[in-house]
């Protein structure tokens, strides 16, 4: 239905972020990794091809590469970074490593603004290099469009068979005008429409969904965060009493989020199940220190409420899940080794009765989800709702849980949230939540000496959650946050502000 981008992965950093560039500029398009073939992408029927960069050098064995015909399809391709020297080994061009050559971090660059991906730009301007190999030659028919002072190919290009190649990363910010760039290949270049936009999505969404579900029924699991309740607002305007929304409360949740999400959910038009279930979750949870032990308990104990329930519905036609592009998305590369065992509430198909899974954001990235759920007339406090982990406050309570440590952590944490908005700093700072160290210190309050837990405030900034840097919220803030949690939440006498990166730290502390 849409115009297609296909973006072609060879294990780089940026890939993810390549996609969702080219979906800001209004054009469709999907990740693949580079084992695709020529076959498969005559298929596809893209209307161009990016490469991303990647970690090898293409002169090892082990490099991935492509299929040659791929430069023979009339499809235009980008190459950046890896993708470009790929580009150029592949079109018998020369890839070498030179000490002198390799640049990181921001660099002058000249363009020549004749060429069609520079057009409209200045001559002069910043680029984010990152790169130990460079191209040395260029293929045949190629010429050079940029330029730094240590790199001789900083882009080049065979117009007449729409090829281009890109050593630095446009898809960065620190690259200046690197959006433009990418928006010149896309329109000027592959002749995009820009037929990609959320009003669009969401009037063929409802009518695919309506399509595909008839008078059959479907079944979703509710957490409350981003992506199910965009997908159960979707669902509810393409199907309405069809649907049925089980809430499992689990009682590990922020404070009044619970109630928050039978406001919006509990009289729109679905049916609604909210299942208290604190006290089960508790009582399992009772004297268990260990975080992942913990994590087990919670998506087990999780199942089998949800299961109790779905069976007091009966057999279902679908299951409705969640899932969104990032939890899809094929890698080019190696597997990323597990450090913790993500949860999320929802990922229960074993377990039900139904026919078929739908998962209608299979697709979008998150940026897309919000836009989406604002486009459905969500409210804005769950449109922009933070990242919020399966297992809950039970991953930011310290070791062991009690009712009297989450109730200690809800209050503290409503208030470090609270500031932050205040402060208007909620969208510059991606994470932000209060953990409950099971650590206690003394203090003084009044006279009195107390005896009390420290609390830890973390904020961090980050695009992807992979990586993320501690957020530099300004003192006063702090300050703020630190005196009115004292003031008023009791056994709490002391409060520490996380200052580690991740890697080498996580963003939740459990
Ligand atoms: P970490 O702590 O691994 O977290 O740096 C990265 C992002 O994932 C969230 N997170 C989880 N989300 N189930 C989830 O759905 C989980 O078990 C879980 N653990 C961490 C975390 O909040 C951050 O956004």
């Amino acid at each position: 239905m849409h115009q297609f981008v296909l973006v072609i992965d060879f294990g780089g950093q940026y890939n993810q972020l390549i996609a969702r560039r080219v979906r800001e500029c209004g054009v469709y398009c999907e990740v693949r990794s580079y084992q695709i073939t020529v076959e498969e992408i005559k298929k596809l029927n893209p209307i161009g091809i990016i490469f991303t960069g990647g970690p090898n050098s293409v002169y090892l064995e082990k490099a991935p590469k492509v299929d040659p015909a791929l430069f023979d399809m009339g499809i235009p391709v980008l190459g950046l970074c890896y993708g470009s020297q790929l580009m150029s080994y592949s079109l018998g061009g020369k890839v070498e490593s030179r000490d002198e050559t390799r640049e990181y971090g921001k660099t002058e660059t000249f363009y020549n603004t004749n060429s069609l991906i520079f057009k409209g730009l200045p001559q002069k301007a910043i680029s984010w290099m990152s790169h130990t190999d460079y191209i040395a030659e260029i293929p045949e028919g190629f010429k050079v469009t940029a330029h730094t002072a240590n790199c001789p190919v900083a882009a080049m290009e065979d117009a007449s068979r729409k090829l281009y190649g890109i050593q630095f990363h446009p898809e960065v910010n620190h690259t200046e005008n690197g959006i433009k760039m990418i928006r010149n290949f896309l329109y000027e270049v592959c002749g995009a429409k820009g037929d990609w936009s959320m009003q669009d999505y969401a009037v063929s969404a409802v009518k695919a969904i309506k399509e595909k579900v008839g008078d059959k029924s479907a079944l979703l699991a509710l957490s409350g965060g981003v992506d199910s309740s965009v997908v159960a607002a979707l669902m509810s305007r393409a199907i309405g009493k069809q649907l049925t929304c089980i809430f499992v409360d689990h009682g590990l949740m922020r404070k009044n989020e619970g109630d928050e999400v039978e406001a919006v959910f509990g009289n729109s038009g679905i049916n609604f199940v909210r299942v208290n279930a604190e006290d089960r979750f508790l009582k399992r949870l009772a004297g268990v220190e260990e975080p992942e032990a913990k994590r087990k308990i919670i998506g087990e104990e999780f199942i089998r409420v949800f299961e109790e329930e779905a069976k007091k519905i009966g057999k279902v036609d679908f299951l409705v899940q969640g899932t969104i592009y990032p939890d899809v998305i094929e890698s080019g590369a190696g597997d990323a080794s597990v450090i913790k065992s993500h949860h999320n509430v929802g990922g229960l198909p074993d377990y039900v009765d139904f026919k078929e899974i739908i998962e209608p954001l299979r697709m979008l990235f998150k940026d897309e989800v919000r836009a989406l759920g604002a486009e459905l007339g969500l409210p804005k406090e769950l449109v922009w709702r933070q990242p919020f982990p399966g297992p809950g406050l039970a991953i930011r309570v310290i070791g062991d849980i009690t009712k009297e440590k989450l109730d200690i952590l809800r209050d503290a944490d409503a208030i470090f949230r609270q500031e932050i908005a205040n402060a208007g700093l909620d969208r510059d700072v991606h994470q932000y939540f209060a953990v409950l160290t099971s650590m206690r210190s003394v203090g003084v309050m009044g006279d009195e000496r107390t005896y009390d837990y420290t609390l830890a405030l973390r904020g961090v900034t980050t695009t992807d959650f992979m990586t993320a840097d501690w957020a530099r919220i300004p003192f006063d803030v702090l300050e703020k946050c630190s005196s009115r949690i004292i003031n008023e939440v009791r056994h709490i006498n002391r409060i520490v502000y996380d200052i580690t990166s991740k890697p080498p730290a996580t963003i939740e502390w459990e």
